[in-house]
């Protein structure tokens, strides 16, 4: 069941912040109030952008404590969850669509000592995750197509977020139900409303005004939602 004491996570995504200004982009959402940063990882082949790597990953983590959530949309994630972890990354996603089996996944990124998150894009159908949901610490429900930030959160993923939600009760897990993708503070009371916990916020937290302001406006919409929420 929902509960409005759960914790519930702001992830601003650098993907949508001015490169050039990393640093900048980093410390405007620690002091504004976010829970964690969210870093896209893209390959060029599982999704057709190419981002950054390690490298950059260290470099945010050099200059701040909050957890980072490295979300890997790469085709084979096994060659490269020891890179990620070294240079930092406290939580690993990686997507079930990979071409890795899932399970060797898992266990490598639990060996490498990080948290453990699993992905589906909004057509991949929530089976098939359900199988890893005892060895996970995050689910996360893309809510656009993997790729780029900036587009339309896609409506028909809730119920994926709903079911997630409530089978990780049921079982007795407190892994995470994230939302990825179009959040903003309209689409975000939705998604705290069918049970996610953690948002990940691009181009509501970067792409205009202040940074602290956005992620207090995200703040008052996942509230709001999580209290909503039907039991
Ligand atoms: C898309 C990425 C998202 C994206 C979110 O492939 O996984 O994390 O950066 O950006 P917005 O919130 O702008 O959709
Ligand atoms: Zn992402």
């Amino acid at each position: 069941m929902s509960s409005p004491s759960r914790r519930l996570w702001l992830a601003p995504s650098l993907l949508s912040a001015d490169f050039a200004s990393l640093g900048e982009a980093v410390h405007a959402a620690e002091k504004g109030g976010a829970d964690a940063l969210h870093l896209d990882v893209m390959d060029g082949h599982f999704v057709p952008n190419i981002s950054f790597g390690p490298a950059l990953v260290g470099a945010v983590r050099a200059i701040t404590k909050l957890p980072l959530d490295i979300h890997l949309m790469i085709s084979r994630p096994l060659r490269h969850v020891e890179a990620f972890r070294k240079a930092g990354g406290d939580t690993l996603v990686f997507h079930v669509e990979s071409e890795d089996p899932p399970l060797e996944v898992v266990r490598a990124i639990r060996a490498s000592g990080a948290s453990v998150g699993a992905a589906i894009r909004p057509d991949t159908g929530i089976d098939a995750v359900r199988p890893l949901f005892p060895q996970l610490d995050e689910v996360l429900v893309m809510s656009v197509h993997p790729g780029f930030s900036g587009q339309k959160f896609i409506p028909e993923v809730l119920p994926k977020v709903r079911t997630a939600r409530d089978e990780l009760d049921r079982s007795g897990s407190t892994a995470l139900v994230s939302v990825d993708g179009g959040v903003t503070p309209s689409t975000a009371v939705d998604a705290a409303r069918a049970g996610a916990t953690f948002f990940v916020c691009g181009n509501s937290v970067y792409n205009s005004g202040d940074v602290a302001d956005n992620l207090a406006r995200l703040r008052a919409a996942v509230e709001s939602g999580a209290r909503d929420g039907v039991p």
